[in-house]
Parts: structure tokens; C-alpha cells; sequence
């Protein structure tokens, strides 16, 4: 069985899950291939096997990717807990303003964005400029340009 298209590999999961060895996919977006590898090739190389993790809890028998699954989940755990120990610090909480329910929050991602003066009389405050360096085209005209800034750097 080949599918020569296999996107996430669902085609040649099943075709194994049916015992219709063998099964062979292939793609040429190199994330499909490696999910399809994820759950094509790899499991099987540890069927049946004990989970290697430190800690881990004596137990006799291991059916299929079941040890797999055990060391999946321990290292999934595993692996955000040291990465908050170790950079944990550059992410610090924010404060939430009132009307997103207040309190303070985890930030999961900080986008970047250069800054510049508000040409709007009505806004004097700085406006984010995400995407790209240079200033619209209505802004280069009257009053002179705004001067780009770097915004600051969360503290
Ligand atoms: C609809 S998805 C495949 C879904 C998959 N057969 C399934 O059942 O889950 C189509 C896939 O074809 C891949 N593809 C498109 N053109 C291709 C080409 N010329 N060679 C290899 N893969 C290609 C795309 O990257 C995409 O992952």
C-alpha cells in the first residue's frame, strides 16, 4: 500500500492498523512527513516495549505503543517544566486590564512590533507597526513623518 500523498499519514495508519503491511506514504511538505513518521514508522520500532524514563513504576507487560505512550507523556510534562525553570524568568506574568477579567496572566507569546508617533491628533499615543519597516504611503505626506521607535522591551 502507497500513498504518494499521504498529508498526515492517515491512509497508511489505517492500512497498518488492517495488517496490510507493507504501508508506504510519502509527501513533499517536509511537516507531513515527519507527523506521518511520528505515527507510521516510529511506534512500531517500540511495540510491546517498557518506557525508559527514570521513575518509572514497575509493571510486567506492555501491549502495543502503551510504553511509547508513557514516555511520551512523562517527557511532555517533563520538558515544559525545565524550559519554565530555565527561561521561565524571561516570561514574566502580566496585568490584566478590566475588561479581559482582570488579574494577572501567563503570556504565551510576545509579537514585536516596531512603534511610531500617532500622526492622528486624536491619539497621542504610539501605534504598533507589525509587518514591514516602511511607513504608509498617507503618512508621508503633511504633518512631516512620524520617527520610528523600538518599543520598549517588556520589564
Ligand atoms: C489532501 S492532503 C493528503 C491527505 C491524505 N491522503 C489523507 O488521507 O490524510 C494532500 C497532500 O498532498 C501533498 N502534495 C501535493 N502535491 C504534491 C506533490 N507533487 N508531491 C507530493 N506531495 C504532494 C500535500 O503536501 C498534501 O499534504
Amino acid at each position: 500500500m502507497y500513498d504518494p500523498f499521504s498529508g498526515g499519514g492517515s491512509i497508511p495508519l489505517e492500512a497498518q492498523r488492517l495488517g496490510l503491511p507493507p504501508a508506504y506514504g510519502s509527501d513533499l511538505n517536509p511537516v507531513a512527513v515527519m507527523i506521518g513518521k511520528a505515527m507510521i514508522e516510529i511506534p512500531p520500532k517500540f511495540k510491546d516495549g517498557k518506557p525508559v524514563h527514570p521513575g518509572v513504576k514497575e509493571r510486567m507487560d506492555y501491549h502495543n505503543a502503551e510504553g511509547l505512550a508513557e514516555d511520551v507523556k512523562h517527557y511532555g510534562e517533563w520538558m515544559p517544566e525545565k524550559a519554565q525553570q530555565r527561561i521561565g524568568h524571561l516570561y514574566p506574568q502580566v496585568d490584566l486590564p478590566k475588561d479581559h477579567g482582570g488579574g494577572k496572566a501567563t503570556v504565551i507569546a510576545w509579537i514585536w512590533a516596531r512603534a511610531v508617533p500617532s500622526p492622528d491628533p486624536a491619539f497621542s499615543d504610539t501605534c504598533p507597526r507589525p509587518g514591514g519597516t516602511s511607513l504608509p504611503q498617507t503618512w508621508t505626506g503633511k504633518p512631516p513623518p512620524p520617527t520610528p521607535l523600538t518599543s520598549p522591551p517588556p520589564t
